[in-house]
């Protein structure tokens, strides 16, 4: 590695559009420390992508667990690295998985909150942890969803949808916090929907690839035209709350 060599934390690393997100990033000369929950089906999926010499770190890590971003942060540490990129990007959707149904009014509450802890303070502890390890410039970028836009709200999705409200909340309000930190770091912390992507979550009937997904996250990670903070954007371009 490089001294100039920029560090992405990506998480939800395994498969979908976070395996597509590593994939972009370590092939524009990233090192990405890839994060996945299942060691061992993480390591079988990037094998093939170090092969090529890519510089990706599997590292394990459960968006539920405040130990696994402490291990993280610990790890980056002792390799005194700090990071440029962190890709909030492990969700679930689970609203359809209990019952069948998506209906609002049979909504288990407690798989609410298990949506929101991944979805949202998954995504909270990793901006927390992560905190002191960022760089001059870095890039937050949470994974959001047009689901979660107050501005089309439909009747379905629940637990998911609020995870996603959340979520840009939290986008909006750690954009103000980390534009006014001491010694003026400019890091900017924006949310980007992917589009209907062909994923385990999408289905094969999504109308996105994974590379059209991934590229408006890789986009807000990466690109110098990156000069706002505390925005939401698909296709390149910010869209309502
Ligand atoms: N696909 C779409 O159409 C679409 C549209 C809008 C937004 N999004 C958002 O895009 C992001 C990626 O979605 P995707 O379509 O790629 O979904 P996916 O194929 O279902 O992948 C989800 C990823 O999140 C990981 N994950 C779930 N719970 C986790 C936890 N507790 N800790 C760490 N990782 C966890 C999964 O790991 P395991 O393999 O261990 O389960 C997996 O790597 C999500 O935030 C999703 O809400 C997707």
């Amino acid at each position: 590695m490089t001294d100039n060599t920029k560090m992405a934390v990506v998480t939800g690393a395994n498969r979908g559009i976070g395996l597509e997100i590593t994939r972009q990033l370590a092939g524009k000369g990233w090192q990405v420390a890839a994060c996945c929950r299942d060691i061992n089906q993480g390591a079988a999926v990037l094998k093939p992508l170090q092969d090529q010499g890519l510089q990706i770190e599997l590292r394990k890590l459960d968006v539920t667990r405040s130990g696994d971003c402490q291990a993280l942060v610990k790890w980056l540490q002792t390799g005194e690295q700090q990071v440029h990129a962190l890709i909030n990007n492990a969700g679930v959707l689970l609203d359809n998985q209990v019952d069948g149904s998506a209906d609002p009014l049979q909504l288990d509450p407690t798989m609410a909150m298990e949506t929101f802890n991944i979805n949202t303070l998954g995504a909270l502890r990793m901006i927390q942890a992560l905190a002191p390890q960022l760089a001059e410039g870095a890039r937050v970028v949470n994974v959001s969803s047009g689901m979660g836009q107050l501005a089309s709200m439909g009747d379905g999705y629940l637990a998911y949808r609020m995870s996603k409200t959340a979520l840009n909340a939290l986008t909006k309000v750690m954009a103000a916090k980390l534009a006014n930190i001491p010694g003026g770091a400019k890091i900017r912390v924006n949310a980007a929907c992917p589009g209907w992507v062909r994923t385990g979550m999408g289905g094969q009937n999504a109308d996105r690839n994974v590379s059209q997904g991934a590229d408006t996250i890789v986009w807000l990670a990466s690109s110098d035209d990156i000069t706002t903070s505390g925005g939401f954007y698909r296709d390149r371009k910010p869209i309502d709350w």
